[in-house]
């Protein structure tokens, strides 16, 4: 007996389900179970045994090819977080959401490469070519010699690209406009994705092309998003930003050639995006922190060293409930350093509302900031400012102590470039000197309101 050919597939995390439900209990999300045809089966039925195969070549570890060459765009922000520009034969998938600028930052890569003689080639399958060379025209790229096409089938695109000649780099814009003559299922739906998907991967291993797949990612269900792929590649970059800032920062999330964690930053203009070479002078805000509530983090994104104006807000609630707010700040982690301050140093916040906010429209998950987050909260609590020019880093523990953090040299390095001239860190071991900045030690959350009590008398002697 043939079991009927369809199956149920969340189009949010690519789970198989034995029968529709409202929820999927892998990802959570809810409305994104979808009924798929099943694909062609693989030859012989489910049980048969597997045909004798040939025997593959053993090899030791060491010898073969040396790697080819990578393919630079000369765009340093995006080559570096592709690991030092892109490999030869691998798939990288871009993802973000819609609007934030993943066609704008693709074509212009494309076109960078064309201008260097590369062969390239960009497929669009959500615009026409008119909107494709208004682009280019409005980014003045329009003598750069990339090649366009506009198709969704795979086939199809596959058979363009051998035109002539092989391309170095192929652009697919986007995956979820792409469909395989050989899936029943709709395009966009997780059947379509992985094979349109797999067919564009193998075909950059077989051929030795980079192909660079963008995805738009998706809130609600209905149309599959890039994370059903993301095993499938040997890259994947996000970008992030909030529409309302023209910062744009994208960053590897997965890569077999190069770190994780690494980020480049973009400033949206009208001339497309710009890249940011000196981002903490970004991030840190106007230098002029005359309000109380405002400390600078001195973070890390991946290998680079990054000032951070962390901004908090606490008022007395008219609430019931008092508000808790973060924006680019997990609120849990939030919820523990009020827990700890309140606990290990009798600061309490509980009738009053707090917002934690990261300048910027960045997004901050690094423990470290922890301390410079519990430093903004008692300014913005007491009415203190923190004086200008004071980097602050380490993790808050439950019992109240700080723990110092990893890279604590290019942190305070990177605060000295920029002219800070104090940083409040962990009491540890090894704290290393750095030429003109003045660094105190912290060894609890009561050490803390300690210096910004200090801060503040510090201040009233002055006035
Ligand atoms: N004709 C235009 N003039 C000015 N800005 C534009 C124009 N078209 C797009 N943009 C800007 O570029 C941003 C990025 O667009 P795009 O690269 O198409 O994003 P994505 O491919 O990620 O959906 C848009 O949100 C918009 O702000
Ligand atoms: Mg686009
Ligand atoms: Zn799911």
């Amino acid at each position: 007996m043939a079991k009927a050919l369809s199956s149920f597939v969340c189009q949010s995390c690519g789970a198989v389900h034995a029968k529709w439900s409202g929820r999927c209990d892998n990802c959570g999300a809810w409305n994104s179970i979808i009924e798929e045809p099943a694909g062609i089966p693989a030859s012989g039925a489910k049980g048969a045994s597997l045909p004798k195969g040939r025997s593959g070549r053993l090899v030791g570890l060491t010898g073969g090819e040396p790697q080819p060459p990578r393919i630079v765009t000369g765009i340093g922000e995006l080559d570096r977080v592709a690991g030092g520009g892109f490999v030869p034969g691998s798939a990288v998938l871009i993802g973000g959401d819609p609007g934030i600028g993943k066609s704008t930052l693709l074509l212009q890569a494309l076109a960078e490469l064309a201008r260097k003689g590369h062969r390239v080639i960009y497929v669009s399958g959500e615009e026409a070519i008119a909107q494709v060379r208004l682009r280019a025209e409005r980014l003045k790229l329009q003598d750069a010699p990339l090649l366009l096409a506009t198709e969704t089938n795979v086939s199809d695109i596959l058979a363009t690209l051998e035109e002539d000649g092989r391309p170095a780099v192929t652009v697919i814009d986007s995956v979820q406009t792409l469909w395989s003559p050989i899936i029943e299922a709709a395009p966009g739906s997780v059947s379509q994705l992985k094979a349109a998907s797999e067919a564009l991967i193998r075909y950059a291993k077989q051929k030795g092309t980079a192909v660079l797949l963008v995805g738009h990612v998706t809130k609600e269900g209905q149309i599959a998003g890039p994370k059903v792929i993301e095993h499938m590649v040997d890259t994947v970059l996000y970008f992030e930003g909030d529409r309302g800032h023209q910062y744009r920062v994208l960053r590897a999330v997965k890569n077999r050639f190069g770190p994780t964690d690494e980020i480049g930053v973009f400033e949206m203009s009208d001339r497309g995006l710009a890249e940011v070479t000196n981002p903490s002078r970004l991030f840190m805000g106007s230098g002029q922190h005359a309000t109380p509530g405002a400390a600078i983090f001195a973070g890390m994104e991946g290998t680079r060293p990054l000032l951070i104006e962390v901004q908090a807000l606490v008022s007395q609630s008219v609430l019931g409930t008092p508000r808790r707010t973060t924006v680019g700040w997990d609120s849990n982690r939030l919820a523990m350093i009020l827990a700890v301050l309140d606990a290990r140093a009798g600061v309490q916040t509980g009738m009053q509302d707090v917002y934690l906010n990261v300048a910027g429209g960045l997004k901050v998950r690094e423990p470290a900031a922890d301390l410079a987050a519990a430093a903004a909260l008692l300014s913005s609590l007491t009415g203190t400012v923190i004086p200008a020019g004071t980097a602050i880093f380490g993790e808050i523990a439950l019992s109240g102590g700080i723990r110092p953090v990893g890279q604590t040299e290019s942190r305070l390095k990177e605060a000295q470039k920029l002219g800070l001239k104090e940083a409040v860190i962990a009491a540890s071991s090894e704290v290393p000197a750095v030429k003109g900045l003045k660094i105190r030690t912290v060894e609890s959350v009561a050490d803390l309101v300690a210096w910004a009590a200090s801060q503040a008398r510090g201040l009233s002697r002055i006035a």
